[in-house]
């Protein structure tokens, strides 16, 4: 159990059950981009523990790259989306897999891959470790999805309450 600030959040997804289902989504990804050499394009802040996880399982070659947007504050969505660090590298003719922490109404997502398109990549997935199917209100394609979970806000393993409780090991879950 975690109180950070006037919020107590409590277990929701252990580590291991974590670290078990990524090696699934990794062996998926193997398997999917045989002979190929995709670009993990990472969102910061929230899927970096993902991403790093993710990427020590991947057997096949691949890039890793990071972009920044900040749409969230507080426990509720804003609706705005600010791209504060760009991407570096062109996306032009890559294989990119988009990686990030958690899909909610989708809209985050929905703009990183129309931004992503535009610049003509040979291919677009998206790996999300969470997803709230209820949440969602512009629709998405989810290539690799590692929890379905219930409409309610989670924190750890990458996720923070106004900045807080990144750094854990597991998912708690809003009680
Ligand atoms: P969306 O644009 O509504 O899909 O929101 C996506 C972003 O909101 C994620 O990348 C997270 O940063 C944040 N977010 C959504 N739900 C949660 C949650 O339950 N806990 C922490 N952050 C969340």
């Amino acid at each position: 159990m975690i109180t950070i600030k006037d919020k107590t959040f409590v277990p929701f997804i252990t580590a291991e059950a974590i670290q078990t289902r990524i090696q699934e989504l990794a062996e998926q990804i193997n398997q999917a981009y045989a002979g190929k050499t995709p670009l993990m394009v990472v969102v910061l802040n929230g899927a970096f523990l993902f991403a790093a996880d993710l990427a020590k399982q991947l057997t096949i070659p691949c890039e890793i790259t990071f972009l920044r947007v900040s749409s969230y504050k507080g426990t509720e969505s804003t609706g705005q989306l600010k791209e504060i660090l760009g991407l570096t590298e062109s996306v032009a003719g890559r294989d990119l897999i988009v990686v990030e922490d958690i899909v909610d109404t989708g809209k985050t997502l929905g703009d990183i891959r129309d931004q992503l398109q535009a610049q003509s990549p040979a291919s677009l997935a998206i790996a999300t470790l969470l997803f709230k199917p209820e949440a969602l209100r512009n629709p998405i394609d989810l290539q690799y999805v590692g929890f379905e979970i219930e409409n309610k806000f989670v924190l750890g393993y990458g996720l923070d309450y106004d900045g807080l409780g990144r750094n854990t090991p597991d998912i708690l879950v809003l009680e």
